[in-house]
């Protein structure tokens, strides 16, 4: 769901477009705060360590429904819209929180 997708391609999140995410990637709108470090400056190091599971359960629900959390919130609902399906958002919790992933290098 960004510029460059073919119009018959799976959806995305559209994150790009709003969030810097992953240094790779050097388009990206700053409609959303930067994501870059997500995981690594809200101090997760193992996300499955109880101790990380506010952030990671906040996480998911913002991805999730993010009106759920801040009704005038420009982002979409992706998965409460089934745009994206709950396996992607599983992976986007992955690069978001993985201490291993590119974002928290
Ligand atoms: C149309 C723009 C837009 C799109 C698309 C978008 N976001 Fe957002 N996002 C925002 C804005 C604006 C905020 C901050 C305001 C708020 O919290 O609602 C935000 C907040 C967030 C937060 C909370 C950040 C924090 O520090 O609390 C996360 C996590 C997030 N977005 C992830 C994503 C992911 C993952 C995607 C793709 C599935 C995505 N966003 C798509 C605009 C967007």
């Amino acid at each position: 769901m960004t510029w460059t997708d073919q119009a018959n391609a799976v959806n995305g999140g559209n994150c790009y477009n709003c969030h810097q995410i992953s240094p790779e990637e050097i388009s990206y709108g700053t409609i959303g705060p930067s994501l870059y470090n997500y995981g690594k400056v809200r101090g997760v190091t193992d996300p499955y360590d109880p101790k990380s599971a506010a952030i990671v359960q906040y996480t998911w629900g913002k991805i999730w429904n993010p009106k759920a959390y801040n009704a005038c919130s420009n982002m979409p609902r992706g998965g409460h819209n089934g745009v994206i399906t709950e396996a992607q958002v599983r992976d986007i919790m992955a690069l978001l929180l993985d201490p291993k992933s590119p974002v928290n290098k």
